[in-house]
């Protein structure tokens, strides 16, 4: 499903990160756990190959990177789920544009994209903000947006580089008890955090990096 394989990504000839080797199963909650510089998001993006190793190896699904061509990426993006701290959506756009427009690129009629982005808004339970602009959203309902944009494709994997980063303890409980629901339907999601409470919401294995290595 996921995995790396000895990944060492190097800058400048610092290492990033040392020697990594993980192995996601299907349906998996996994942490990745550290401090701030640790890591965590250079090894997310690793995982779905927004940057490439410098030694080693991403298996996703059937892509492995050193294979992998320019044409295949957006495949291998449609199975893998992103949301991000910082949302990255189009604030001057509506809820629904901003959950459908990935889909268009994929030639699905309007009518199948229509169903499946009320269906996921019903899912983050924001039926009922689907016309609303971004930028009149709280940063809770926008994080639940950039959730039901990474599920439209029904992928396989969610990774969600510190999806509570920006949120009010009540909206991070409710990001994290959203999340725990779309693992439990079978979703495996990696999840890099530095906040020690957020690892014991759903069950899971937690995997500690600290300045580029992975302790466990
Ligand atoms: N594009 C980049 N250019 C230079 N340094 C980078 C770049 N991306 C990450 N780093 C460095 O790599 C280390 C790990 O960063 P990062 O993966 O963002 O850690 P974390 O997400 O755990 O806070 C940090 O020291 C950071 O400064
Ligand atoms: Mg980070």
């Amino acid at each position: 499903m996921i995995e790396l394989c000895n990944v060492w990504y190097i800058l400048e000839k610092h290492p990033i990160l040392e020697d990594i080797t993980i192995h996601i199963k299907p349906g998996e909650m996994v942490y990745l756990f550290g401090p701030s510089g640790a890591g965590k998001s250079t090894l997310l993006r690793l995982a779905h190959m927004e940057i490439m190793p410098t030694r080693g190896m991403v298996r996703v699904a059937d892509f492995n990177s050193s294979r992998i061509t320019k044409d295949e990426i957006p495949f291998l993006r449609r199975k893998v789920g992103v949301v991000f701290q910082d949302f990255k959506l189009l604030p001057d756009r509506d809820v629904f544009d901003n959950v459908s427009f990935a889909l268009w690129a994929t030639g699905v009629p309007y009518r199948k994209i229509k169903k499946r982005v009320l269906q996921v808004l019903a899912e983050v339970g924001l039926s009922h903000k689907r016309y609303a602009m971004i930028k009149t959203l709280s940063g809770g309902e926008q994080q639940r947006v950039c959730m039901a944009r990474a599920l439209a494709n029904e992928p396989f994997i969610l990774l969600a580089d510190e999806p509570t980063g920006n949120l009010d303890d009540e909206s991070s409980r409710d990001i994290l008890t959203l999340l725990g629901r779309i693992n439990r339907r079978g979703t495996a999601i990696l999840m890099a955090t530095h906040k020690e409470d957020a690892i014991h919401q759903i069950p899971g294995r937690i995997l500690r990096l600290k300045e580029g290595k992975l302790m466990s």
